[in-house]
């Protein structure tokens, strides 16, 4: 592991490194198991991975606990080494430049005025201001944020979607003790009694939870549930609880599909926030995995045994062939494709597909659309488009989406996600079955499927890779009823998580 203290050294070795991906983990340092879940997470995803310590006075208030807060620089090194983290960087105020008279980063005033805003006026400036320097300086393709901090989370996307960032924010769940405290630096604070009495804050927002699953929607009662279970335990001093809108922190009446319960109380002199999610959104159902592993048949059939939507990502790309033959584009012009694709909107409903509104559900089979479709679906830009409008489909879940990348780049946030795969010799059986007899041999098979894996776990542009939560399900011997069934008791066993 090699640290850096200074903007130029760092920026020289990740200069040096080119082409890898880079995760970015900024922290304030005294790291617990909080920290290392978000470390371990970009481990997974990432070539190399960035850790940031720096105690950042522009997000502390003059009567805040920036001189107190705890700095255990050697324990954090072990952590970082012990982890597999690439590169540390720790530098300092002046190295750094945050300092006072700085410009700074204002985020929506509609996002800070409320919750922790109220009691901290300026310190999301100073989160987004950091935060907006580090991901300039180091220039990660991801960045790792726990959802403990969901207020700063949310800001911190809205940040990246307003300043059109070249990052991707990966929020990680809340980590806790065996009694339910969520892990913080500042949990050193508490003393052993008022450690007991910090529980308070992570049982309420349970009991709030409990009444959600029975059916409960309106915030007033949920509320009232988390308000009558903190006054149980002595101790805790409110200082907010409320339902928001995960994304504006607006707060509702009433869980539609996702809302968020936060707390902010003082145990003594220590201020602590906790928050979870209601969520009764149906789950979304990502299935990846190699060329030939049957994922196509298993996802349709999946799809229409739970009454979800069946994300037809290939007819995805099959529309947006039909468009760019349509207007007569140039097919190797990707700039001009890029264009036409950002303009326009491709909608799925049921088996039909729209293209603004027409629908082409017919002109998209057609064997000219079928000779092209792999060209374009080759160009960077027309994926990340079409990852955009799968993306926009599936925030309200309930569909099964099927794809190479589908669990570790489209829906890495999805409830359940396969990695369907089979062995060569299986799936190259299974061609062969296909195939008119005597028409190729088992072992030519056996060879280029081998090669294409070969190819498409080393291409740049999302290659293919199990998503470290993906569950493995090696379809040799199953039919894909069997399949079929395993599928649906993930699902069933996300459906009762919750
Ligand atoms: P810090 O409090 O050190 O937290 C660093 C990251 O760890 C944040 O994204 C935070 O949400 C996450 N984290 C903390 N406790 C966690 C837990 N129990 N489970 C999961 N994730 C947890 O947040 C900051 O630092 C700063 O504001 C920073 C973003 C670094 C900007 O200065």
């Amino acid at each position: 592991m090699l640290s850096f203290q200074t903007i130029l050294g760092l920026r020289c070795h990740l200069e040096s490194q080119g082409g890898q991906t880079i995760g970015l983990v900024p922290t304030m340092g005294a790291l617990h198991e909080g920290h290392r879940s978000l470390i371990d997470r970009a481990r997974q995803e990432n070539d190399l991975v960035v850790v940031s310590i720096f105690v950042n006075p522009l997000q502390f208030g003059p009567r805040e606990d920036l001189d107190r807060y705890p700095r255990p620089l050697e324990a954090d090194i072990e952590l970082c080494r012990a982890a597999g983290v690439d590169v540390l960087f720790t530098p300092t105020a002046s190295s750094i430049g945050a300092v006072p008279g700085i410009t700074q980063v204002v985020p929506p005033a509609s996002l800070t005025d409320r919750l922790c805003g109220q009691s901290r006026p300026g310190h999301f400036s100073g989160v987004a201001t950091i935060v907006h320097k580090l991901l300039q300086i180091v220039q990660p393709q991801r960045a790792y944020f726990g959802q403990k901090d969901a207020q700063q989370l949310a800001i911190i996307r809205r940040l990246v979607a307003d300043l059109n960032l070249p990052v991707r924010i990966v929020g990680c769940p809340i980590i806790r003790d065996p009694n339910g405290l969520a892990l913080s630096s500042r949990n050193q604070y508490l003393s052993a009694s008022e450690k007991t009495q910090a529980t308070a804050l992570a049982k309420s927002l349970q009991v709030a939870k409990q009444l959600f699953g029975s059916g409960e929607r309106q915030a007033d009662s949920l509320l009232q549930a988390a308000h009558s279970t903190l006054r149980e335990t002595p101790g805790p001093e409110l200082e907010y609880l409320a339902l928001v809108d995960p994304a504006t922190m607006v707060a509702i009446d009433r869980v539609e599909s996702v809302g968020l319960l936060a707390i902010a109380a003082r145990v003594g002199q220590t201020r602590l926030i906790d928050n979870l999610l209601l969520s009764h959104r149906k789950p979304v159902i990502a299935i990846d995995g190699p060329a030939g592993a049957g994922k196509s048949s298993v996802t349709k059939l999946v799809a229409q045994t739970l009454g979800l939507q069946f994300l037809d990502t290939g007819a995805m790309y099959r529309a947006v062939t039909w468009l760019v033959l349509e207007s007569k584009i140039n097919l190797g012009s990707e700039a001009e494709i890029a264009e036409l694709l950002a303009r326009c909107q491709i909608e799925l409903r049921g088996a039909q597909v729209l293209v603004d509104g027409r629908d082409v559900s017919r002109e998209i089979r057609t064997l000219e659309v079928t000779s092209k479709v792999s060209v374009i679906a080759a160009l960077g830009a027309v994926r990340t488009a079409l990852v955009q409008q799968q993306q926009a489909i599936g925030r309200n879940g309930g569909i099964v989406a099927e794809g190479r990348d589908m669990c570790s780049y489209v829906f890495p946030e999805a409830e359940v996600k396969v990695f369907l795969t089979a062995t060569v010799e299986e799936r190259a059986r299974r061609r062969l079955a296909e195939l008119p007899a005597g028409s190729i041999a088992l072992a030519e098979l056996v060879a280029s499927i081998g090669e294409r894996d070969h190819l498409d776990s080393t291409r740049a542009i999302a290659p293919l890779q199990q998503a470290a939560d993906a569950v493995e399900i090696v379809s040799d011997g199953l039919s894909i009823e069997q399949v079929v069934a395993k599928i649906i008791a993930l699902f069933e066993a996300a459906l009762d998580r919750g």
